[in-house]
């Protein structure tokens, strides 16, 4: 979908829909029309195609009606009311154009004009700017007041934030800004300072934007009708000529984008007003950076090596995927079908990883072939399957605003899914009640104007008790939803469940002083969740990523079936997934044991449908997952891997345990867009391609699949598809694709949630959300809503087993890891981006108390060992962390976060215990012996990369 760009595009309709069923029939110069009651008035004559001037109001804003632009007359009405804050009524009569109101509003419009600097020519708004247009619309030309009196032509400029720059000598003082940080954003740091000719915009907390408390959200530059709140881009750039439609590569919300472009330039990215995961809004790393992607850092050629301590050679694409191949054969004649295997990549699309998966099943052979979900939701298929019958979340975003009880467990939206916290804490302040349970005080904990009615900060690795402990409230003080449970679930598993978690052992008063939270706390919690209304779930990795993550998730899902909060809008279980396509990765077969739609390998049913779709036999046993890939690889017996837009080696724990493994294996061949940690360990390495170079799909948190649409071209000359389709044709295994959405259909074709889904149908919805198939053609918003997808919903018992990560005297503090809004996983994009302004490096997060008592000061260099390894990070004194928790983000490879992991990980899934970890912490001066080792190593391969050459027979080369 790529259009010319043209503002009108997205048609400002003035104020915000309204969603009432009553219909108001009114009469607008002359042309009747019905609108929904509380409509403005500006907005039935846009709706009319009549444009009323405005500068105050624009339709994602309340409208505010300070600036006095859009009067209108109406018939039996006193004076000249503003349309944007006057509702419409049943038989009004309205005039938006007559003599009298045009001298009004050019008589505004001078006073305007008489504090602004004209200079539209050199203006970087020229051409987009709503005062200029305004200007032509009212007719303007003479200032009669001059230029001479007091003006603020010569404010002086605020450029200190990385993506924007405010100059406030072409402020209006309209509020839009103000009110789109209020309530689109919901972070309130934007204030009108001073009254009358002095009144001007001020960001609190700090002196200039980049100080201040300002997330760099840029609803604010959006919102604002002139050139005072502008990117830096389009400053640099000019204003964009055409856009494409396309969908974050970051986070799971998946905000859509327009890809607004120069030429092949991208000169911003401006969140879709029609997006239905975002509708209009978006966070810094969505907005603003999106500058890795034409970094020099990008490698964009094929190359190949025989040691990784060889140079690398740059081939050909021909010579690298033929090179991959035949080392990929050689392997397995040499260690057998099942000594090599692949990596699946959630930052890649969902037609991407199919593909992969189907390499590996088809062309290696073997079912050796997982992803990144396996060290973040895996537990969420697991639990969610085991209790629900589907390994997806229940709700849209959009149901949150439904919901009376909002609990939130091990996630922190604000800082890793930003744009639906901004709609989350929207729906507290319209007065829904808040639970967090989290040991850390997270913002959303005390944020302006929404703060949790309970946090119950619990210590890391007892989530399982605290849900044993809500469930023992709820069933043991009569709070469970009888009707709906009868109705439901299977009544034997309630039978079973209800004894177990009204046994005294799981009450409260037992297991609080395990969770080390008030058991008052926490009956009211488990009261409140019960009997609050509408009461909806949203976790992340603080449940997943623990010895009991399947559990957990299985506790949370009994949760919400023993109170009826599942199946409408409102309620449900709600994974909030950490990456752009974990969802897709998972449901399109990326683990050993599935086939995509999450069919079991072993059905032979379901087997045939792809052996005779893709031509081949499949092994009917499950393969490796990735850390029995590593053990393999140790034990001799795993020599190859292809990874694709994965970077293991810092993102999966016990990076030495890793490396070692990587170091062990004879052919590693990476597809990424850097050579990123994992990929100084390949010996291999195909360019990959960023989101903006390819199209496809991604599916969000919401089984949201939206299209990704490519602007630019692929800098390697292939997209990361492409690459896969010239590997499976060099190992014998034809692939012939021309298209992503032929992929697409081949999915569609094998599965049974997505029968419905094509490129033309992504096309004509905007998105599709699955199942959808015959029986939900237009897709599935809310799922299990009459019966679950397994028929009656299952109560697993979820008996508490604590980790054997524990604390003792050598490792007295237990550390928890976690992710900052402006940074992104491992950080290989955002490192590359100007949001390094805000966090350029890993801090660990220490209680004044623990910090104390060691001697360490805030700054500080601390090591941090645990049984794992050791690391030095610099200290953060914060009262975040509860005494006896230590945090820390994982965001540079050098901090070595996971050197300090362990291999502890969930029973059902092998999720990594990435949020428990004994730790002992003292003050250092020194790095630690690994990070001397990690920079040595970095260094070295960085130099192999420098002195990479055009290599003429560089095959034959590495072959000698
Ligand atoms: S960028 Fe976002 S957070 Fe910052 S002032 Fe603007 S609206 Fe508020
Ligand atoms: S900065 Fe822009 S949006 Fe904010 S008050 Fe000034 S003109 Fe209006
Ligand atoms: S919230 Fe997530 S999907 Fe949306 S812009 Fe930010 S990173 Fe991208
Ligand atoms: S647009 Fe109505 S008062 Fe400003």
């Amino acid at each position: 979908m790529i259009t010319l760009f043209d503002p009108n595009t997205d048609i400002d309709l003035g104020t915000p829909a309204r969603d009432s069923q009553v219909q108001v029939t009114l009469n607008i110069d002359g042309r009747s029309i019905s609108v929904p009651e509380g409509t403005s008035v500006m907005r039935a004559a846009a709706l009319l195609g009549t444009t009323i001037p405005k500068l105050c109001a624009t339709d994602s804003l309340e409208a505010f009606g300070s600036c006095r632009m859009c009067l209108v007359e109406i018939d039996g009405m006193r004076g000249y009311p503003a349309s944007c804050t006057t509702p419409v009524s049943e038989g009004m009569s309205v005039h938006t154009q007559t003599p009298k109101l045009a001298t009004l509003r050019r008589n505004v419009m001078e006073l305007y004009i008489s504090d602004h600097p004209l200079d539209c020519l050199t203006c970087s708004a020229n051409g987009n700017c709503e005062l200029q247009t305004v200007a032509g619309q009212v007719g303007l030309r003479e200032v009669r007041y001059g230029y001479e009196g007091d003006n603020h032509l010569a404010d002086v400029k605020d450029t200190s934030n990385p993506y924007f720059d405010y100059d406030p000598s072409k402020c209006i003082v309209c509020n839009r800004c103000v009110r789109a940080c209020e309530e689109t954003q919901g972070t309130f740091a934007l204030t009108i300072t001073g009254r009358g000719f002095e009144s001007r915009v001020a960001a609190a907390g700090g002196d200039n934007f980049l100080d201040s408390e300002c997330v760099s959200c840029g609803a604010c530059v959006q919102a604002c009708p002139t050139a005072t709140l502008m990117e830096k881009s389009v400053v640099e750039l000019g204003q964009p000529e055409r856009s494409v439609i396309t969908t974050c590569a970051y986070c799971g919300v998946g905000c859509s984008f327009r890809a607004e472009m120069k030429g092949d330039q991208l000169v911003r990215m401006v969140p879709d007003k029609n997006g239905q995961a975002n509708h209009g809004h978006s966070c810094v790393k969505g907005r603003f950076a999106w500058g890795y992607a034409t970094h020099p850092d990008r490698i964009t050629k094929p190359m190949i090596r025989k040691h990784i301590n060889d140079p690398w050679q740059e081939v050909s694409w021909d010579e690298a995927v033929t090179y991959a191949a035949s080392e990929f054969r050689r392997l397995q004649q040499k260690y057998g079908r099942d000594s090599i295997g692949g990596i699946t990549s959630s930052r890649c699309t969902n037609e991407e990883t199919y593909l992969v998966q189907k390499l590996i099943r088809a062309a290696f052979g073997n079912n050796n072939v997982d992803t990144c979900a396996r060290v973040c939701h895996s537990p969420t298929g697991y639990g969610l399957k085991q209790t629900l019958g589907e390994s997806a979340g229940t709700q849209s975003f959009d149901s949150v605003m439904q919901a009376d009880v909002i609990l939130v467990m091990g996630a922190n939206p604000s800082d890793a899914h930003p744009v639906f916290a901004s709609q989350l804490k929207r729906r507290l302040r319209e007065g829904a009640r808040l639970i967090v349970i989290d040991p850390r005080r997270i913002d959303l904990v005390d944020s302006v104007h929404a703060r949790a009615e309970l946090h119950l900060a619990l210590r890391p690795g007892t989530n399982v008790a605290m849900l044993n402990a809500l469930a023992h409230v709820i069933v043991t003080e009569g709070l469970l939803n009888q009707t709906f449970i009868d109705a439901r679930c299977e009544g034997s598993d309630f039978a079973r469940w209800s004894e177990f978690v009204s046994r005294p052992e799981n009450s409260p008063e037992t297991l609080g002083a395990i969770c080390g939270v008030d058991p008052a706390d926490i009956r009211a919690a488990a009261r409140l969740y019960a009997t609050g209304g509408n009461a909806a779930i949203y976790y992340g990795l603080g449940v997943t990523e623990h010895s009991q993550g399947s559990t957990a998730v299985m506790g949370i899902a009994n949760l919400a079936m023993a109170t009826g909060n599942i199946g409408r809008e409102g309620v449900g279980v709600n994974p909030l997934r950490g990456q752009n396509n974990v969802q897709g990765s998972c449901d399109m077969g990326s683990f050993p044991h599935e086939l995509p739609g999450y069919r079991h390998i072993s059905n032979e049913v379901v087997r045939a449908q792809f052996e005779q779709a893709w031509n081949v036999t499949l092994q009917p046993d499950p393969g490796l997952r990735i850390p029995n890939m590593f053990e393999a690889a140790l034990g001799g017996s795993f020599k190859g891997l292809y990874c694709q837009g994965e970077d293991i080696a810092q993102s999966d724990p016990n990076t030495q345990h890793v490396t070692a493994a990587l170091s062990a294996m004879e052919c590693v061949v990476v597809q990424d867009i850097f050579l990123n940690e994992t990929a100084k360990f390949a010996h291999v390495f195909l360019p990959g391609s960023s989101f903006l170079e390819k199209d496809g799909t991604f599916t969000n948190a919401e089984r949201r699949i939206s299209r990704v649409r490519k602007v630019m071209e692929p800098l390697g000359g292939k997209a990361d598809w492409e690459g896969t389709v010239a590997l499976s044709n060099a190992l014998g295994y034809p692939m012939s694709y021309q298209h992503p959405s032929e992929i697409m259909d081949e999915i569609a074709s094998l599965t049974p949630t997505f029968t419905n889904v094509s490129y033309t149908e992504l096309d004509r919805h905007g998105s599709l959300q699955w199942p959808c198939n015959a029986a939900a053609p237009d897709g599935t918003p809310t799922m299990h809503i009459e019966e679950f997808v397994r028929g009656k919903g299952r109560f697993m018992l979820t008996g508490y087993v604590p980790t054997e990560e524990k604390v003792n005297s050598r490792y007295p503090l237990l550390l928890t890891t976690g992710r900052i809004l402006s940074q992104y996983n491992v950080g290989a994009q955002t490192r590359r981006t100007d949001n390094v302004a805000w966090h350029h490096e890993d801090r660990l997060e220490i209680h004044p108390t623990d910090a104390e008592s060691r001697g360490i000061n805030e700054d500080d260099w601390v090591g941090i060992g645990s049984r794992a390894g050791q690391t030095v990070l610099r200290a953060r004194i914060t009262e975040r962390v509860a005494p006896g928790v230590v945090y820390t983000t994982f965001h540079f490879p050098e901090s070595g976060a996971n050197v300090i992991t362990t291999d502890n990980s969930d029973w059902a899934t092998n999720c990594p215990e990435y949020k428990v970890t004994a730790v002992e912490v003292s003050r250092v001066y020194h790095p630690s012996e690994w990070q001397k080792r990690y920079q040595a190593f970095s260094d070295e391969q960085q130099r192999l990369l420098d002195e990479r050459r055009q290599a003429r027979g560089a095959k034959a080369e590495v072959r000698r």
